[in-house]
């Protein structure tokens, strides 16, 4: 990937030590961005900044739990001040959970929504006054399909990324006149650690691979780098038409049934 911005452009990336979020980090760092790294882990953290340093890039890592408003706050103000203020917020921490509504408690009926759209809210509303300070910015928020149709037994993840797309939405129309994109992002099923520690506990994980694998009409799961190439495509000015959009990249999944 070539260098697609000047030197000293600032992104953002939350869950940056796992999976979709670490392939963010590295193609944004291989693009030219220099890259603050929000996560809870510590070790996935630096191992995403020896691979951003080994491609040449430049990476700086942030231990934040994104459900903490202060930590938010402050890690973001730290951020603007030591590595510079973001040109592009990618939000990508997420958690699942495997529940219809009735076997959802309350604690993990909350720890979804918290992670997945409290999170974003938190860092968006840290962030955009820099953004608006400068008039320019771009917010891209990893939702999922399951935030444009129904996923068996996800009902918390499904409205907690149903939420994200909506306050996607909202954020453009409140700040595109002042020059902010605010983009979400609807993979399908993404081989990530994620996927990879739910295969590892079916009773049989060779089917469970099989079985994900084909919810997708390609029948395949896509790559990490898959949806950050897109991201990058969004932050960058190829991307500047987009705006209050959701993306869905799903390899076909939510196009229809080609079982008759
Ligand atoms: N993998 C998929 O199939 C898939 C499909 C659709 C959407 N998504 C979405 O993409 C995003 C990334 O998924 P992934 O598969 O790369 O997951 P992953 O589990 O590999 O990575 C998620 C990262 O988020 C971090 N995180 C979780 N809670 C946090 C918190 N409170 N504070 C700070 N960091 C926290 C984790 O430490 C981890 O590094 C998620 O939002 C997920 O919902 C994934």
């Amino acid at each position: 990937m070539t260098r697609t911005v000047t030197t000293g452009t600032v992104a953002v990336v939350t869950g940056a030590a796992s999976g979709i979020g670490r392939a963010t980090a590295l193609r944004l760092a291989r693009g030219g961005y220099e890259v603050a790294m929000m996560d809870l882990d510590v070790a996935g953290l630096a191992e995403t900044g020896t691979r951003i340093q080994q491609a040449g890039g430049l990476a700086h890592p942030f231990t934040v739990d994104l459900c903490d408003p202060l930590a938010v706050g402050s890690v973001t103000r730290e951020i603007a001040v030591t590595v510079g203020a973001p040109e592009v917020l990618v939000n990508v921490a997420g958690i699942g959970l495997a529940a219809n509504v009735l076997e959802t408690s309350d604690a993990d009926w909350n720890r979804v929504m918290s992670v997945n759209l409290t999170g974003p809210f938190l860092t968006i509303r840290a962030t955009l006054p820099l953004m608006l300070d400068r008039g320019s910015g771009v917010i891209i928020n990893i939702a999922s399909v399951g935030g444009q149709v129904g996923l068996a037994r996800r009902a918390a993840y499904c409205a907690s990324k149903a939420g994200l797309v909506g306050l996607t939405r909202a954020v453009a129309v409140d700040h595109a006149r002042a020059g902010i994109r605010s983009v979400a992002i609807c993979p399908g099923t993404v081989e990530t650690e994620w996927i990879g520690k739910i295969l590892a506990n079916a009773p049989e994980p060779a089917a469970a691979r099989a079985a994900m694998a084909s919810r997708q009409l390609d029948g395949r799961m896509g790559a990490p780098d898959e949806i950050a190439a897109m991201v990058a495509f969004l932050a960058g000015p190829e991307g500047r038409f987009v705006n209050g959009a959701a993306l869905v990249l799903d390899g076909g999944m939510t196009a229809g049934t080609d079982q008759g």
